[in-house]
């Protein structure tokens, strides 16, 4: 039976960690504006879209001549974003990216952000990807890849800590290019570049609880206080925390495997 890893209890605290720190990841839709380049009648497809962080933005960009499918294989983490989002270009579909089921050619961009490592059969969602993307298309896919210190927060902590475990294998710069290349992607259409995000706190408890939430980390041995203070331990010593300002600034390196079809 299909495990959905993002379930009721999941789905919960990551919608109170993004509701109570709606500013914690600002510089991450700087990064989707900057890469993804929504535009006006735009058609967009973008999977793992969670709880619907980026999908207000993209759907005001792309606006009521363009058109974008939102999806999400978790029906808990959709059912937050449906209550927000209801917009004339947004169709919203609960299926994973190995699933996707689109009129070949019929999307402009096709993107996501923290979600292509959850697919347990990325050679097929990455098909997908290219047979929905149109000639001259671009995807942009944000994620964990191997060898960073967040493969290595999530491998170390969230794995161990979190309600659902975290049983995942990240890409590598290698492995990405392969599947890409295995889909239909022309060797010079293919880049990997560096997202060296950070995550904004206005305190580090603040940041302990997000991190605690947003990652379901109930299986920290202690009571609250204590789960909080070992996760903003495991970040500081894991990630790296700095005091920037009025903010504290958790390290959060991404990379953005983009391709042309
Ligand atoms: C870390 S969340 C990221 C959500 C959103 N993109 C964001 O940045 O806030 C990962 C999302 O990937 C989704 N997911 C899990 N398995 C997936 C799959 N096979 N295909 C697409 N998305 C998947 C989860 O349901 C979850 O909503």
């Amino acid at each position: 039976m299909e495990i959905i890893e993002f379930n009721q209890t999941r789905a919960l605290l990551y919608e109170k960690a993004m509701t109570k720190y709606p500013n914690a990841r600002v510089r991450d839709l700087s990064a989707m504006l900057e890469h993804l380049e929504p535009n006006k009648s735009d058609r967009i497809l973008g999977f793992g879209e969670g709880n619907g962080y980026f999908c207000q933005s993209i759907a005001n960009r792309v606006g009521v001549s363009g058109k974008y499918l939102v999806t999400d294989p978790s029906n808990y983490q959709l059912a937050h974003l449906v209550s927000r989002l209801s917009l004339p270009q947004v169709e919203i579909k609960q299926i994973g990216v190995e699933g996707l089921s689109v009129e070949p050619s019929s999307f402009d961009k096709v993107w996501s952000f923290g979600a292509f490592h959850h697919s347990s059969n990325k050679a097929e969602a990455m098909k997908r990807i290219y047979s929905a993307l149109d000639y001259g298309g671009k995807m942009v896919v944000c994620d964990v890849f191997q060898g960073s210190v967040l493969a290595k927060h999530f491998d170390d902590v969230v794995a161990k800590y979190c309600v659902t475990g975290h049983d995942v294998e990240f890409l590598s710069n290698d492995s990405a290019k392969y599947l890409c290349k295995q889909a239909g992607f022309k060797d010079s259409n293919i880049q990997i570049i560096d997202l060296p995000q950070k995550w904004l706190f206005r305190s580090e408890s603040g940041l302990g609880e997000f991190i605690y939430q947003l990652h379901a980390l109930t299986n920290l041995p202690g009571n609250m206080a204590g789960k909080i203070s070992q996760t903003v331990d495991s970040c500081r010593n894991i990630l790296g925390v700095e005091s920037v300002g009025a903010f504290y600034e958790l390290n959060w390196p991404m990379s953005a495997l983009i391709a042309y079809k």
